[in-house]
């Protein structure tokens, strides 16, 4: 009996030190303490005789299931880590990128960090479109470049940009992807890069995907060597600046960790919608503007994607409409401006959103897009037809970019998915506007995985990429202003 009670307690006592692992903070976990796996199995019957050899294996076998079961790792040679990647603010908050490094020797790019796409792709040295003064990337000169022959395109409403697939070396944040596959593009649409910009890297999920490739973070999400399944956005603000530069520091985007110095208070996580997991999708549950709120449907109906590739929130027309209904003296736009809404400069207009959970509010200066006349402002929020109700039933009814996401620290959890919120520390700014406009540059990498090649081969998604039909839109819009 003896023997027995001892069993059990160092049983116990392994389950207890698993939980507190689970419970640390740097997990941040929501759930309540019954779905943490606490599960001790209550027996009455007597424990089996054991010698000590078979008392050996089963508490070393004890030990590994439990590992087994809360990811610690097994095998001693995976490592994990995190790493983080300075981002520039392009353009009065237009878009904001972060540099990558590709092939052997490895040579470093600028890319969009796009939350609201799943491709990677690069402009090809041989580019014959669209790609004047855009840095190239050279496929001769990696000795680890493979041609996977196979076309590649991906489509964004009013553009596109084309190419063939390839495989090569990717690195970012400290970390390496050797198989890593991606578009190689020699047809760019306009307008779509603005230099030092050479590409696009797609932080959805590998459904969204044009090409089936498994994008960069869920390569290494799936090998296991991530901290913690996050990828985290602290973005700045440079619209309100009094002198701002084309290029301004744009904030920090964190592979596998949060910083903490970025935000304050908890992160607020809410679960993707089941049978959403493509965009990083949330429902839009209350939206108000100086507090009166937007009657919203239910359902998909009010899915948005939150999407860090996007500069401005596109919704559906009547409820775009019944948000500046509530701003006196607003009046939707012509012209250049159909789809957008003016609304008196002097007017001081405080919109919030909430997606089931607690309201964030967005400043009246990333509201304030510009004045396009005597005391006229245009504002940020505007209508996106091909929304719920437009011709596409597949896309969600709000794409909710960094006007928004200017104003909350942002966390994409791969495990459960998720998004969370928190709030920006009040020094977040100046701390990393500090060292001025980060290059790109080419760090060493700790970690390194295969990457998926075989992904490739899977279905191409039907789903349009609207993040970048949006920002070629608010690009366009910057060059009439
Ligand atoms: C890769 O293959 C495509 C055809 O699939 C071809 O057009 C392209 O020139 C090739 N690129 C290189 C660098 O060989
Ligand atoms: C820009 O807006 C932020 C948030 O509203 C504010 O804290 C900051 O002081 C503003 N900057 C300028 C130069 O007005
Ligand atoms: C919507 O948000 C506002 C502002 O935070 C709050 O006052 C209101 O109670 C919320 N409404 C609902 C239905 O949650
Ligand atoms: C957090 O971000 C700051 C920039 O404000 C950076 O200096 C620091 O190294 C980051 N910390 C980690 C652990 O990534
Ligand atoms: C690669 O991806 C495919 C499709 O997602 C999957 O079936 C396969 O198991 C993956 N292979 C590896 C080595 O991860």
């Amino acid at each position: 009996m003896l023997f027995d009670a001892l069993t059990v307690s160092f049983a116990l006592h392994l389950l207890l030190c698993a939980d507190v692992a689970l419970a640390s903070p740097t997990l941040r976990r929501s759930e309540s303490p019954s779905s943490r796996g606490l599960h001790i199995p209550l027996t009455r019957r007597a424990a089996p005789e054991r010698n000590d050899a078979e008392l050996g294996l089963w508490a070393k076998q004890q030990k590994e299931l439990l590992e087994g079961k809360y990811g610690r790792p097994t095998n001693t040679n995976t490592k994990r880590s995190s790493g983080y990647n300075l981002l520039v603010d392009q353009k009065l908050d237009s878009d904001y990128y972060g540099s990558i490094a590709v092939g052997t020797p490895p040579v470093a790019f600028d890319v969009i960090l796009d939350t609201g796409s799943a491709d990677l792709w690069l402009v090809d040295a041989q580019c014959t479109e669209g790609c004047d003064g855009l840095q190239a990337f050279s496929p001769s000169s990696s000795s680890t470049f493979t041609n996977d022959t196979k076309p590649f395109s991906v489509t964004y409403g009013s553009g596109q940009a084309a190419g063939y697939l390839a495989t090569d070396v990717v690195q970012m944040a400290g970390f390496s992807v050797q198989n890593q596959v991606f578009g190689v593009c020699d047809q760019v649409s306009d307008g779509l890069l603005i230099a030092p910009v050479s590409g696009l890297m797609g932080l959805g999920w590998q459904s969204l995907s044009s090409s089936g490739a498994k994008p960069l973070w869920q390569a290494l999400y799936d090998d296991n060597v991530l901290d913690e399944p996050v990828m985290a956005f602290y973005l700045t603000r440079f619209q309100n600046a009094s002198r701002p530069q084309d290029l301004e520091p744009g904030g920090v985007f964190t592979l596998g960790s949060t910083n903490t110095s970025l935000y304050t208070g908890q992160i607020e996580y809410l679960d993707i919608p089941s049978g959403a997991v493509s965009y990083w999708t949330l429902p839009l549950t209350n939206l108000t503007v100086n507090s009166n709120s937007v009657s919203l449907p239910s359902g998909s109906s009010s899915y948005v994607a939150i999407d860090t590739g996007t500069t401005l929130i596109g919704g559906p027309a009547s409820q775009v409409a019944s948000l500046y209904a509530s701003i006196p003296n607003s009046a939707a736009g012509t012209g250049n401006y159909e789809g957008y809404y003016t609304y008196p400069c002097s007017t001081t207009v405080n919109v919030a959103m909430s997606f089931g959970g607690q309201s964030w509010a967005i400043s009246s200066d990333d509201f304030k897009l510009a004045q396009i006349s005597n005391g006229e402002c245009l504002g940020a929020i505007f209508v996106y037809s091909t929304g719920s109700g437009g011709s596409n039933s597949g896309s969600p009814a709000w794409i909710v970019g960094d006007t928004f996401l200017k104003n909350v620290y942002s966390v994409f959890r791969a495990n459960p998915a998720s998004v969370g919120f928190a709030a920006i520390a009040p020094d977040a700014q100046s701390s990393v506007t500090r060292n001025g406009v980060p290059t790109a540059t080419i760090g060493s990498a700790s970690v390194s995985v295969t990457g998926n090649h075989s992904g490739s081969a899977a279905l191409p998604s039907a789903l349009p990429h609207l993040v970048t039909l949006l920002f070629v839109m608010t690009t366009s819009l910057f060059y009439f202003l």
